[in-house]
Parts: structure tokens; C-alpha cells; sequence
């Protein structure tokens, strides 16, 4: 943390700011602003914020401009360490005109004192007129200025602290430091081994179009060697006793129920599992893995390799996790400077313009071959535009041969990343087919197009391929996505391994509940456990209980599950994350229903607190309820009211990551004591009790 010492700064500000008001009067951009954090972009000193300092504007609230103040961009958050000496503290805050008229931005302020709440604007639109405000803080020793992206993300969210100043006894200037953390937390594994008796874990329901190439490895726990079976197995299909794995295809559409079994030396397990073999794929939402996170474009085929080995090496795969995702870089590189890649700056396609891998990436068919035959399936990566995020080749102008290639190989699932389709719409590169470009568009026809001429390629295969959409959630694609053949679709920018990430895409993922379904999901971004890193691997920074947090967040969300670390690397602690049943279950509900926050708690015992509760419907009547603390301190705090969660009657509640009953309740009589770690969280289920 960087801060001037109050002498430092005060010779400064004499030298050079004569605008200085009275001794008693700091103006908060006086302050070192440099401890702000905020959702992205750089805090400014008089001027909105920006991504480049040159960009600032004057600072400008509904058309009134201020000389002074702070322009931050939501989530935003500075502490000042008053130790007492400040008497007032006033602004005039708002939105900025930099994005006048945005319907995107939506902001909230909140002076926090010593962690009681002293002021709050309420949500602040664009074209708002600044709201003034005066509070005590006679007393305060650490005040908190933060802005929230009142729920819906932080686009377009540029906030002003105008006129913002502190009236002091006897300070000239005031120590600064960004967002507190929690303390410390060495790991702890929740998750209780799995037993060494068979246990058959995993999605209940499969979905398969007629005549694809069926693959389905039962996902189960316990000692080897192990027997399976699987009866009522339709024809056409084949189970191989020793690995788990059934094959072949269907001839007829339809439901089937078959009894999965798994027998060792300790004793046995069977489970229903339901075939549909119709127009739906992707069921459950996908589990798996995905090389970017952790290699982005350092990726290769025998690190693919490696990780489809880890897979099964580590027991992952008897979880339920089975996608192998090549992301970017399988594919050749326009030129670049870049020296990592200068390996790949070859012809990006053959003379008949099929694509081609990269030397990285010598035999696409033999390494699909080398996934399916460990069980797993594979994953692929391409965009509608020229070129990709990455600037390898995309798939512009050649969407039916690429749609052909990968299914060739035989790939499961296609990412597909809008990137530089962005040239395509806006007009600045040659448009052959005419599709709809955004300056002729009055509707979402230039977002969508792309997405639904890839769409119905993939249909046309003779394969199941997976569809996942990637253009970080514009144009409301949950609305469309489902509509272009789309099995996930990402709703949010890329996510990395900061808390601040988790919880700005995490908890803002309400909007698309409505459109989540069995063969429909919401993408908050892959999973940022165990070693990530883009190229430059670390352990992740998440903190034990943000990692509790975004493995329980994402299950409750339906999202699919792709590690994003380092298979090589899977500590016992991250492992315990992955592979807890009961809470891969929630995310794996037959249901297919999306958490929704149904609960909001904003002050416990006069202090500010920020508890959000989750809620997601189960196929078997019970309840996934998510208690999270997004606050750094740990709270305590007591569930009384159950008609907010539509509960009543006897329920018994189970905490899923212990995998242990803590109550059975009358949801009319009883209240449920909680305590939640700070960041972390509590997942429970609650059950009718019979
Ligand atoms: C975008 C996507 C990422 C990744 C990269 C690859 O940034 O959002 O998930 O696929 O492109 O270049």
C-alpha cells in the first residue's frame, strides 16, 4: 500500500495546489487515491475515470460540472483512516456524463463509518442530478467509501465523489488504504473421503441426438477393480463391464430408464439413470476442463494430453467431469511480433481453405481418439471473426468447413468467441455474405447471426457437438442463445482469480435465471481454482473460503464446471473443492433450475453487513440455499423467516460441503443459527421431512 506522510503531502500541496481550502477543510482528491480499487479502469483526481489518464474528463453529474472531487468506476472502494480528527464529511455524488444516457449504468454510494452505515444515495442512474450530502463522522476512525454496480454488473458504471471533502480538527491530511481483506485462513477441507465401497455419483439424465456417437462413462467412486452393468441398456448401445464406458448409438428417439451398477470386493451400488435420446444435448451443464486459464497460448497437444490423463489419474473423472477443452492457440497465428508464437505464424488454411492445427497440434483426429478412449470427450475453440481473441484463425467465411473439420476429428464441443467479429459488424473489413452489420441494425440481428449460422452447422453433423456461445453476455444472449442452438452461453467478460472478480460475476447472474434449462445454460466464466495463470501459472489467489464461495455459487448458478488449473498440480484441497458429490449434485440437478438471490442482509446488530441468499429448486422438492457473506468479517447471524424462502413444515436441513444433517426444523416455530466466514459461505439443503 502506498501513502504520503501527512508532511510530505502537506509541503506538496503548498507548493503546488494554492486552490487549498482553510486548515480544517481535506479534500478527498487530495487523498493518495492510488489504494482505490474499483471494477476496472484508473481512479481520477478531478476528472472521471479512465482507462488511459489522458481520457479523464472534467467531472460532469447530469450536466454540472465540478473542479473537484474523484471519478471511480463501481465496485469501487477506498478507506481513509481519519483516527477521529475529521468532524464532517460532504459530496455530491452521481453518475458521470462520460456515459450520459447509458441505460447500462447503475451505481449506489455508501459512506461507511467504522462498519455502521452513515449514508447511502439509493441506485443512481445516468442523468440524475447529483445528490449533496453532509454526515457526522465526529469519532470515526476508519471510514469506508464505496460504490456498488447495484447488482447488474459495472458496465458503463462511472461514479463521482464531487465536491468531497472532510471538515478536521486539527489533520491536514488523512492516510488512504483500498479494500479491507479478511484475515488469513490457512485451507480446510470440508469435503469427508469417498468411500471405498462403490458410490455411483454423477448427472441422472443423458441427452443424445438419434444416430450420434453415444459415449457415457459411469462416474463412480470406490475401489478398484470394479465391475459395472447397466440393465435395460436400449439397443444399439454397449457397455464395456471393466472401465464403465458405454458406446454405440441410438436408432430411435425416446426415454430410457436403465439401472447403472458398480461392484468391488466391499459390496455394490445402482442407480436410475435416464437416456433421451431427442433434439436436447447437455442435459446437466458440462463438467470438465479447459486449457486456458491455466495455458492460454502456451497450450499443446501433449499438455491436452497430460490433463485428459490427470482426469482420470485424479478421480475427477468419477465425479461426473469429462470435456478436454482445447481453448485458443490450437490453430496457426497471423503475423505478430509476439515471440512466443512465432512457431505458429504459418498458412492458417489448406489450398481448399480447411483449417489447419499448428505444429503444436500435429494430429487433431488421433488426439480426439486419445480422449474418447480414456472416457472423456473433447473440446475445441474458434470464433466467427478472421481471427480469434488470441489473432489465430477464425472461422469467418469458412463456418461450414470448420463446423465439418471438428467433427471430423471428432470433437464434442465448440467455444465459439465473438473477438474480432466486432470488424465484421462495425464494416471495417469486406462483408462477401452481407450479413447484418450494426449500423444498419434496429434489432440484435448483427449479435445473433453469427451464432446462428454456426449454430445450424454444428446441427447439420453427424455428431453431438456442444455449442457454446462466447460474446460475454451482450445483447441479452440468454434470450436468443437457446434459439441458435446454444448449450451454454457466456454472460459476463472473463473471469480471473481475484475476489473481486468472483463477486462482480458471481453475484450478478439473476437477469439470465429465467432462461436456464436442461439443454440451456448460463456461463459465469470457468472455474479459477488450484494453479491458473494465462500462460504463467500460480496457485490461485482466492482465499480458502472465496474458493467455498465460487464452487458453491456456480453450482447453484447451473453453470458448467471446466477447471481452469493446471491438472498436473491438483492439491488435496482443490481436489476436495471438485469433488464433493452432494454439491456437484446441486449444480447436476435433473431440474435444471438457475439460484436466484432471494435474500438480501444489509445491517446485523447496527452493523453494515452484506448476506446474500441464494435459492435453488430441486428435482426431488427440496432446496439448495446458498448463505453467503460477502463481508470480510466472519457473521453470525439467525434465519427466523422462512416464508421468504417459500419453506414451511418439518424440514431437515444438511450442510453439503460436511455432508451432515445440522437440524430438523419447523419452519413455522424454529429459527437456524448461522455462522459464515467472511467471503465464504454456508450450502445447505433444506428437504420436506416426510
Ligand atoms: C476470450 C475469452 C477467453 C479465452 C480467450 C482466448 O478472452 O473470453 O475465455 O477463450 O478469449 O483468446
Amino acid at each position: 500500500m502506498k501513502s504520503h506522510s501527512a508532511i510530505g503531502l502537506c509541503l506538496l500541496l503548498g507548493a503546488f495546489t494554492p486552490s487549498l481550502g482553510s486548515a480544517e477543510t481535506v479534500w478527498l482528491d487530495d487523498l493518495n487515491l492510488a489504494p482505490i480499487v474499483q471494477g476496472w479502469g484508473k481512479a481520477q483526481k478531478n476528472k472521471c475515470a479512465a482507462k488511459k489518464p489522458e481520457d479523464g474528463k472534467p467531472l460532469t453529474i447530469s450536466a454540472k460540472r465540478f473542479d473537484r472531487g474523484v471519478g471511480t468506476v463501481a465496485e469501487s472502494a477506498l478507506n481513509i483512516f481519519l483516527n477521529g480528527d475529521a468532524t464532517t464529511f460532504s459530496a455530491q455524488v452521481g453518475a458521470d456524463d462520460c456515459k450520459r444516457g447509458s441505460s447500462r449504468t447503475s451505481i449506489e454510494f455508501f459512506v461507511i463509518g467504522d462498519g455502521k452505515q452513515l449514508w447511502r444515495s439509493g441506485v443512481m442512474h445516468t442523468n440524475d442530478a447529483a445528490k449533496a450530502f453532509e454526515v457526522s463522522v465526529a469519532g470515526v476512525n476508519h471510514l469506508l467509501l464505496k460504490v456498488g454496480d447495484a447488482d447488474d454488473g459495472n458496465n458503463d458504471d462511472f461514479a463521482d465523489w464531487a465536491d468531497a471533502k472532510f471538515e478536521t480538527k486539527t489533520a491536514k491530511t488523512f492516510k488512504t488504504g483500498g479494500e479491507p481483506v479478511p484475515e488469513p485462513v490457512t485451507p480446510y477441507i470440508l469435503t469427508p473421503a469417498a468411500p471405498p465401497t462403490p458410490r455411483i455419483n454423477g448427472a441422472k439424465v443423458f441427452g443424445v441426438r438419434l444416430g450420434s456417437p453415444f459415449l457415457f462413462t459411469i462416474p463412480a467412486t470406490g475401489d478398484r477393480p470394479m465391475e459395472f452393468s447397466a440393465t435395460n441398456l436400449p439397443s444399439g448401445l454397449h457397455l464395456d463391464t471393466k472401465t464403465g464406458q458405454i458406446t454405440g448409438s441410438l436408432p430411435s428417439r425416446g426415454e430410457f430408464i436403465v439401472t447403472l451398477g458398480a461392484k468391488n470386493s466391499l459390496g455394490s451400488a445402482e442407480k436410475q439413470f435416464r437416456i433421451v435420446c431427442g433434439d436436447a444435448i447437455a442435459l446437466t451443464p458440462p463438467m470438465g476442463w479447459n486449457s486456458w486459464n491455466c495455458f492460454a497460448h502456451m497450450i499443446s497437444a501433449e499438455k491436452v494430453r497430460s490433463a485428459a490423463d490427470a482426469m482420470v489419474r485424479s478421480g475427477l473423472i468419477n465425479h461426473g467431469f469429462t470435456y478436454i477443452n482445447i481453448d485458443d492457440f490450437w490453430q496457426n497465428h497471423v503475423p505478430t511480433n509476439e515471440k512466443d508464437v512465432q512457431d505458429l505464424i504459418k498458412p492458417l488454411r489448406d489450398d481448399q481453405g480447411f483449417i489447419v492445427s499448428n505444429a503444436r497440434f500435429p494430429d487433431m483426429k488421433g488426439l480426439a481418439d486419445y480422449v474418447h478412449d480414456r472416457g472423456l470427450k473433447i473440446g475445441i475453440y474458434s470464433s466467427p471473426g478472421p481471427t480469434t481473441c488470441g489473432g489465430c484463425a477464425g472461422s469467418w467465411l469458412h463456418e461450414e468447413q470448420d463446423a465439418q473439420t471438428f467433427a471430423r476429428w471428432g470433437f464434442d464441443f465448440l467455444k465459439y468467441d465473438w473477438c474480432s467479429y466486432g470488424s465484421v459488424t462495425d464494416g471495417s473489413i469486406a462483408n462477401p455474405l452481407n450479413v447484418p452489420v450494426r449500423k444498419n441494425a434496429s434489432n440484435d440481428d448483427y449479435a445473433i447471426h453469427p451464432f446462428k449460422v454456426m449454430g445450424g452447422f454444428l446441427r447439420d453433423q453427424p455428431r453431438d457437438i456442444i455449442f457454446s456461445l462466447c460474446q460475454y453476455g451482450n445483447n441479452d444472449v440468454w434470450k436468443w442463445g437457446g434459439a441458435v442452438n446454444g448449450s451454454c452461453w457466456r454472460t459476463t467478460g472473463d473471469v480471473n482469480d481475484s475476489w473481486r472478480s468472483i463477486k462482480e460475476i458471481g453475484f450478478t447472474q439473476d437477469k439470465a435465471a429465467p432462461y436456464a434449462k436442461p439443454g440451456n445454460w448460463t456461463d459465469p466464466d470457468m472455474l479459477i481454482v488450484g494453479w491458473v495463470g494465462w500462460g504463467r501459472p500460480h496457485p490461485t489467489s482466492l482465499t480458502p473460503d472465496e474458493q467455498y464461495t465460487h464452487i458453491s455459487l456456480w453450482c447453484l448458478l447451473s453453470a458448467p464446471l471446466l477447471i481452469g488449473s493446471d491438472m498436473a498440480k491438483l492439491d488435496d484441497f482443490t481436489l476436495s473443492l471438485l469433488t464433493n458429490d452432494e454439491v456437484l449434485a446441486v449444480d447436476q440437478d435433473e431440474l435444471g433450475k438457475q439460484a436466484t438471490c432471494v435474500i438480501k442482509v444489509n445491517e446485523i446488530s447496527g452493523r453494515v453487513s452484506d448476506l446474500r441468499i441464494y435459492q435453488k429448486e430441486l428435482v426431488d422438492g427440496g432446496h439448495a440455499i446458498g448463505f453467503f457473506n460477502l463481508g470480510t468479517e466472519p457473521v453470525k447471524w439467525e434465519l427466523s423467516d422462512f416464508t421468504q424462502l417459500h419453506l414451511s413444515g418439518k424440514q431437515i436441513v444438511r450442510d453439503l460441503w460436511r455432508q451432515q444433517n445440522v437440524a430438523t426444523l419447523d419452519a413455522a416455530k424454529n429459527s437456524l443459527p448461522l455462522t459464515i466466514p467472511g467471503h465464504g459461505v454456508l450450502l445447505y439443503k433444506f428437504t420436506p421431512a416426510k
